[in-house]
């Protein structure tokens, strides 16, 4: 059923208010091809929508906005090693890591608690605490928004980067994703290197350290800085952290000798855009009914009643800002729906 002005406030995890023109959700296969097969579907712009958790709409969607609701996780195959997990794209991606930390099938379990569902996971590829979907990520399938056939991307396919994938490049908007598979490890590796894991798992006072232990110190250290979206709207970070030359990097050094850095290779570094928005004195600034998170600059938030285009131009500040600042240009990792 195809339905009109409908309300996104409860679809997008910032909570601003913005209409669907059309508004669609499909639950097979099937009905989303003949949803696509539409006449109102087939002559207006579309967007498919998983959790909400990584947009920002700026004002009303002039087109159709196509609700993944494909459910279903199983194990497809096995060998040695590995587990083959296929999830269809509506799954919650923090229940499809629960899932697999109770059966034991190892290797996402750093990327514990991350909102959204498993169909967007690989538009941006994902990542938290030194692990990115890239890493135990098989294969996907897709269907052509324009005729409705089937596409299996292999890992090579994808040309997974830092929050990229095809899917943002060369092939944008023209994929619907509606499964993924993961191999997963049989015998896990753990990674507890990232940030605060360690001394987070410390504190738990562990003889030994399962995958669940893992996700639980992960769940632990995201409460404490990232907003719950249930109870303050945000989208995550909202800038991606910006990969500079060596010597931008040495520059921002010489005022500040603190600054925090990321190798990436032998003339490039990454720099925290937290960081960045902090000492140009954004953490926590307050402008009425949104601003920039006061335990983690990166994000910004709506603390209700702020509108898109409100948070929009706040991000536009920061930019403009951190540029004139550090000669540094933010990239903002949330999609903006205008
Ligand atoms: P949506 O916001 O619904 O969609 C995002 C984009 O993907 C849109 O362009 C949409 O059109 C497209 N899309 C969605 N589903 C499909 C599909 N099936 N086929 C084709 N295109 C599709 N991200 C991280 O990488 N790491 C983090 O640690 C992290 N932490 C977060 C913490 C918080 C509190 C929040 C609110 C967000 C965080 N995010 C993080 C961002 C977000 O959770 C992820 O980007 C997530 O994958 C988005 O999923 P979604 O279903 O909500 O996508
Ligand atoms: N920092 C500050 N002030 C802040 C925030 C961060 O100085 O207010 C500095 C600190 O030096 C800190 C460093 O930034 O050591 C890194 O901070 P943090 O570990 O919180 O990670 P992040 O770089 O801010 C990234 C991802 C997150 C992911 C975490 C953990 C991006 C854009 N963000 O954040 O992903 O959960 O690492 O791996 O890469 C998301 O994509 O939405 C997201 C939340």
């Amino acid at each position: 059923m195809i339905t009109e002005f409908e309300s996104l406030k409860a679809y997008n995890t910032f909570g601003v208010s913005a209409q669907a023109r059309y508004f669609a959700r499909f639950q097979s296969i099937e009905e989303l091809r003949e949803l696509l097969e539409h006449e109102t579907i087939r002559t207006n712009k579309r967007l498919i929508l998983g959790g909400g958790s990584n947009m920002l709409f700026t004002r009303n969607f002039d087109g159709v906005l196509l609700k993944n609701e494909l459910k279903g996780i199983q194990k497809i195959s096995e060998d040695e090693h590995h587990y083959f997990i296929q999830s269809a794209a509506g799954e919650v991606w923090h229940e499809l890591v629960m899932h697999c930390i109770s059966a034991n099938y190892a290797g996402i379990e750093n990327l514990a608690l991350i909102p959204g569902c498993v169909g967007a996971s690989p538009m941006q590829n994902i990542g938290a605490y030194g692990v990115e979907i890239k890493d135990v990520f098989h294969s996907l399938e897709a269907i052509n928004i324009n005729d409705g056939s089937l596409r299996v991307f292999k890992l090579d396919e994808c040309k997974f980067g830092y929050r990229e994938s095809v899917f943002k490049r060369e092939e944008k908007d023209k994929w619907i994703i509606v499964s993924v598979t993961f191999r997963l490890k049989k015998r896990a590796v753990l990674h507890t290197s990232y940030g605060a894991i360690e001394e987070e798992l410390d504190s738990m006072h562990l003889d030994n350290v399962s995958i669940k232990d893992v996700a639980k110190a992960v769940i632990n250290i995201r409460s404490s800085k990232l907003p719950d979206p249930k109870k303050i709207g945000n989208a995550g970070s909202f800038f991606k952290n910006p990969v500079v030359p060596m010597q931008v990097y040495r520059a921002i050094q010489e005022k500040h000798n603190n600054a925090p850095c990321f190798p990436i290779d032998e003339s490039h570094v990454k720099v925290p855009a937290g960081w960045l928005i902090e000492r140009a004195g954004w953490k926590g600034k307050n402008l009425g009914n949104y601003g920039v998170h006061d335990k983690q600059a990166l994000v910004l938030v709506n603390y209700g009643g702020a509108t898109g285009s409100q948070i929009y131009d706040l991000s536009t500040a920061i930019i403009s800002d951190i540029k004139q600042k550090f000669g540094i240009e933010l990239e903002r990792e949330v999609n903006i729906i205008a």
